[in-house]
């Protein structure tokens, strides 16, 4: 994923805390375009869900992923490979052992 192409859908690197639409190398639809978040871990959730009823109109032509657990082990995936901070999560935070967090 890593500075890679888009291929049918846009590059997912650092998805997380990416304004949606926002890949400017992307030819988005205006559904996407159109919308004004962040992704987060429980927007994933929903778009893969359901892709089509969660931004109605746009065009990424997947049916989603139905099993919940299926859904969070690709968000999870996502989580690491963005290297994802939740904001404000005290225990998200260094335990102050001096040992670095894995990269
Ligand atoms: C589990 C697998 C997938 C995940 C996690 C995923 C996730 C996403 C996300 C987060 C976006 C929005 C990106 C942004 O705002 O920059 C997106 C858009 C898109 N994806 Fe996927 N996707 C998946 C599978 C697929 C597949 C299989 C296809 C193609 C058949 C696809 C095609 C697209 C397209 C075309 C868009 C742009 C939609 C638009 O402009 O309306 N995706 N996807």
């Amino acid at each position: 994923m890593e500075g890679g192409r888009n291929l049918v859908g846009p590059n997912l690197h650092e998805i997380m805390g990416r304004q949606v639409g926002s890949l400017p190398s992307f030819n988005y639809s205006q559904a996407l375009s159109d919308a004004d978040f962040e992704w987060t871990p429980d927007r994933l959730e929903h778009w893969l869900a359901n892709p089509r009823s969660y931004l109605p109109g746009n065009n990424m032509t997947f049916a989603g992923v139905r099993r919940e657990r299926d859904r969070h082990a690709v968000i999870a995936y996502l989580m690491v490979e963005s290297g994802y901070q939740p904001e404000g999560d005290a225990s998200a935070e260094d335990s102050g052992d001096g040992a670095s967090p894995p990269q």
